[in-house]
């Protein structure tokens, strides 16, 4: 079956390109208004696009009133952002920060989550996640409906427990990012998930 992209609605192509391009990386993005309010929210299309300088992009659409995300918003007036990454416990609380939540405040602090200092931006990242980058916004443009915001890393927080010898985060440590397929369903990547292929051998 074809489905011609002319014949779908904003909502219908949504659907279609994030149901069949899952699992995808879920993180929070932490992001600071200059008034200091510090909003969080979930994304799942980003990605690394280069190494040198190292560097991420997301995307972001509008509101439904058609308005920029509050992430946007405080990304392109403070030029930086924090993303942190998901593990499996904290899906749940993941999921409350989808809506507007309305924080004059920290709404790290009003999901119940830890707010803590990051050492290049102003930006707080979150104590749970065990995995952060702090990014400085390095360009920005709109295709269509949507934000499109690139972000070089600065640095990248790693917990110790996940390390593996050699320095690197380590799924034999326990390290399961959760990745995101259609609407609300999700995949955690446990470590009994995970299949390693090396070339010639079956
Ligand atoms: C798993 C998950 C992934 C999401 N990924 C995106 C995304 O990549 N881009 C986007 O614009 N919205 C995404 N959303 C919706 C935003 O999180 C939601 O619009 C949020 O309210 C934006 O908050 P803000 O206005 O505070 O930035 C996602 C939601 C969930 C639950």
């Amino acid at each position: 079956m074809r489905i011609s992209a002319d014949t779908l609605t904003e909502e219908d192509a949504n659907y279609l390109l994030t149901a069949t391009i899952a699992p995808r990386p879920i993180a929070w993005i932490s992001s600071a208004s200059t008034r200091g309010e510090v909003n969080l929210a979930p994304f799942s299309a980003f990605a690394p696009i280069c190494n040198r300088p190292p560097t991420i992009v997301f995307s972001a659409g509008k509101k439904p009133n058609g308005m920029r995300k509050d992430t946007v918003l405080n990304v392109l007036s403070s030029k930086e952002f924090v993303i942190n990454f998901l593990e499996e416990p904290l899906l749940h609380k993941m999921a409350q920060t989808t809506e507007d939540l309305l924080s004059q405040g920290n709404e790290i602090r009003l999901v119940g989550l830890t707010p803590i200092q990051s050492h290049f931006v102003a930006t707080p990242r979150i104590a749970e996640c065990r995995v952060s980058m702090e990014c400085r916004l390095s360009s920005h443009f709109e295709i269509g409906t949507t934000d499109i915001v690139f972000g070089e890393v600065l640095c990248v927080w790693i917990d110790s427990d996940i390390l593996g010898s050699d320095g690197r985060p380590n799924l034999d440590k326990g390290y399961a990012p959760v990745g995101a397929l259609a609407v609300d369903y999700y995949v955690p990547c446990t470590k009994q998930a995970v299949r390693k292929v090396v070339v010639g051998k079956t």
